[in-house]
């Protein structure tokens, strides 16, 4: 830490704070650029200037904070310069895939790469402080904000956590292209009742400790400078005043240094909770709780003096609140050059090699997200052989939307419909959109089928608009809009062959008619600004696709929440009996299980092998297995490790992930995959909820995706020497 935010110094800067002072560096406020919430009042330069405002959300551009952190630390009375924060989700200026999306890649590097190129674009602008990675582990497609998270499972959004953590913090804090990351949203906000939006969370301990805090602890461990807690109560205690979380686990049990800022108004929402009855009660939770910074809603400045009189808050606990926030200032490098991320130099041209570079990265990223889910008889890649290709659909010919973000540029995301002609240069396309997102008139679907009928294939491009997921985004029903499944169903009847593009924010339920009879079946969540040029890439063949899913896609509204990691039940589904564990209108299954994903080729994995029989506590197992390429194409296939403890003190899951590897293969080549795995990954928390290592058996799998019955098993066994 450079001297100037030593503790000393700091000890010494608090000592000489006023109280309003002090509340001040505890107060975030919105400059409105964009709106990210509700409306309060935004800041005012006199609030800056007074020290009434210690961090500042929704500002970006050098001059713009420039200008305002000229006043915090010219004019202010102690000349504490202000951190800027903003939701910098997936991407800055350029736009990557949303978090859903880019999950799907399973690939660690790419994750802390675009994380990296968000950083340094948003850095340059004047940015210290993300409000990513978002980490909630999510089941529950009705849940909008599904978007932006790494999907169902706590190993696999464990690692996402990291890669992101250290891709936005880069190897310091203190660099000039480095921004804070914040870890949000703490926890358990994927499991709110029936997918609805900023509703109450009722889930077990077990589940807590296993399901949604492991990633959180993951973002603690790569030292991330910020958690944000959710907006939920979660068994009856709002998040924003959960002690027993934000300051007995996160805190003191995983030793969390950094700051803890609330969401959007969330300090003021205690009192809506019904938790509080004015701002003093709610400041006073929430302080007590761990929350250092009140985002928005001015709670902490109308409550804490008040509080302080009334006795419900320390001093003490006010200025250990305060340090921390002059720590992250001080890590950020703010103490030493108020101005190392809005320097005067001339900011960096569009189109800069290093900004090329990154459009680059986006379109890689792209390709890697999206997941052919289905494709029957090799109908893809079409090849550009001159087909004639009906592209239909109301997403086909959008662009900007579709890598939308706050900051990006709107004007940079080609459609698929141009990708496609400037891809398929030697096939006929024509296009008509045949509906809306969620309208449709009988003259639209007319045309459609009318230039359906006289192609080759139709290629749909179907789903959602952005604004149907994310924040608020929740959706009772997650399917496609019932005008394009008109439109879709009209299309198929036609007994052409079609291509179905998913754009979406969700797994979503489909027509069980679209599913069955679409002949290629590709999602593409939100792809960002490489979208375009990346279907284009997949659909011609130029890129094999390598996509695998990180959720489960439900059949129907009616099986969620559906994921691989179950517990066994004591009747497992048998079509014999009826007294099993089934339902009478649906199968149990998913369409899609975690970890499905095609190529354009065929992969086999065979001779799964474990370097020994027994494992003691300390020692790790090595774990092979042989995979080739019988395809007629060069492709990369993924293959998961899962463990699974047949026989232990408390049900165990069906399948825990523990690890996944990626390996490319020309045609015809064959490799031998490898893993190490530790003994303390089979660690679980036992009945007393303390971690332990069982003995008995331990069956470890390895295959293509978390189809059970496609699984390679080997079995070891755990002995733990009594002592
Ligand atoms: C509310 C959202 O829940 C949170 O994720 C976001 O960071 C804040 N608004 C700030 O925009």
């Amino acid at each position: 830490m450079a001297r100037s935010g030593g503790r000393a110094f700091i000890k010494r800067l608090v000592a000489k704070m006023t109280l309003e002072e002090k509340v001040g560096q505890l107060t975030m406020v919105s400059a409105e650029l964009a709106r990210t919430g509700p409306t309060f009042a935004p800041v005012t330069l006199d609030s800056v200037k007074q020290g009434r405002v210690g961090s500042i959300l929704n500002l970006w551009g050098r001059q713009r904070v420039r200008e305002l952190q000229r006043i915090a630390a010219e004019e202010s009375r102690l000349k504490i310069p202000l951190f800027f924060g903003l939701d910098v989700v997936h991407g800055y200026q350029t736009i990557f895939p949303i978090s859903l999306g880019e999950t799907c890649a399973f690939d660690c590097k790419l994750w802390e790469q675009t994380a990296r190129a968000a950083a340094e674009e948003a850095a340059a602008d004047g940015i210290d402080l993300t409000f990513a990675p978002m980490i909630d582990v999510s089941r529950d497609p009705r849940w909008g904000r599904t978007s932006e998270g790494p999907g169902e499972d706590a190993w696999l959004a464990s690692r996402f956590a990291q890669a992101k953590v250290r891709g936005f913090q880069s190897r310091s804090l203190g660099e000039a292209n480095a921004i804070g990351a914040t870890a949000k949203h703490l926890a358990g906000y994927g499991a709110v009742r029936a997918g609805l939006e900023y509703a109450q969370v009722d889930v077990s301990d077990r589940r807590m400790q296993e399901l949604y805090l492991p990633p959180f602890r993951a973002a603690v461990d790569e030292a991330v400078a910020a958690i944000m807690p959710a907006f939920i109560d979660l068994n009856g205690v709002p998040m924003t005043a959960n002690a027993g979380i934000l300051r007995d686990i996160v805190r003191d049990q995983w030793g969390f240094a950094g700051v803890m800022i609330s969401d959007y108004a969330a300090v003021s929402e205690l009192i809506a909770h019904g938790v509080a009855k004015d701002p003093a009660e709610a400041a006073a939770l929430a302080l007590a709780a761990g929350v250092d910074i009140d985002m928005v809603g001015g709670t902490f400045a109308k409550g804490l003096p008040q509080a302080l009189e009334r006795g419900l808050v320390t001093i003490g606990a006010i200025d250990a609140a305060v340090s921390r926030v002059l720590e992250l200032k001080a890590k950020l490098g703010l103490f030493d050059d108020p101005y190392i991320r809005c320097t005067e130099a001339a900011a960096p041209k569009p189109d800069d090699d290093a900004r090329r570079k990154r459009r680059e990265l986006a379109r890689q990223a792209a390709r890697r997200s999206i997941v052919l889910l289905k494709n029957d008889g090799g109908l893809l890649p079409l090849r550009g052989g001159g087909q004639t290709i009906a592209v239909i659909g109301p997403l086909a010919a959008a662009g900007a939307e579709l890598a939308w973000s706050i900051t990006g540029p709107s004007n940079e995301a080609k459609s698929i419909l141009d990708s496609l002609r400037a891809a398929l240069t030697a096939s006929a396309i024509s296009f008509t959109p045949g509906c809306e997102i969620d309208r449709i008139d009988e003259g639209g679907k007319a045309k459609a089928m009318e230039i359906a009928r006289q192609s080759d294939v139709a290629v749909l491009c179907l789903g959602e608009t952005p604004q149907m997921s994310g924040e608020a985004g929740s959706r009772a029903r997650p399917s496609l809009p019932a005008a394009q499944s008109e439109l879709a169903l009209a299309i198929l009847a036609l007994e052409k062959p079609v291509i179905v593009l998913l754009y979406s924010g969700r797994p979503l339920v489909l027509p069980d008619e679209l599913a069955a009879k679409a002949d290629a079946l590709v999602a593409l969540w939100f792809p960002g600004a490489g979208g375009g040029p990346a279907v284009s890439d997949i659909l011609s063949g130029d890129f094999n696709p390598t996509g695998r899913l990180c959720m489960s896609w439900p059949v129907d509204v009616g099986q969620i929440p559906i994921f691989y990691g179950q517990r066994p039940t004591g009747r497992p589904a048998s079509p014999d009996d009826h007294f099993t564990s089934k339902y009478l209108d649906l199968p149990i299954e998913p369409l899609f299980c975690f970890g499905h994903g095609l190529s354009y080729g065929r992969f086999e994995i065979s001779d799964l092998r474990v370097d020994r029989p027994q494992l003691r506590a300390g020692e790790t197992l090595d774990v092979e297995a042989d995979i080739a390429n019988l395809g007629a194409v060069a492709g990369e296939e993924t293959i998961f490790l899962f463990a699974r403890d047949p026989l232990a003190s408390i049900a165990r899951p069906m399948l825990e992930l523990k690890d996944f590897r990626r390996v490319a293969l020309a045609p015809g080549e064959r490799a031998t995959i490898s893993f190490r795995l530790a003994t303390d990954e089979l660690r679980f928390l036992g009945p007393d909820f303390l971690p332990k290592l069982e003995a008995g058996s331990i069956d470890i799998h390895v295959g293509q995706s978390a189809a059970r019955d496609k699984l390679l098993r080997a079995r070891v066994t755990i002995v733990v020497e009594e002592s």
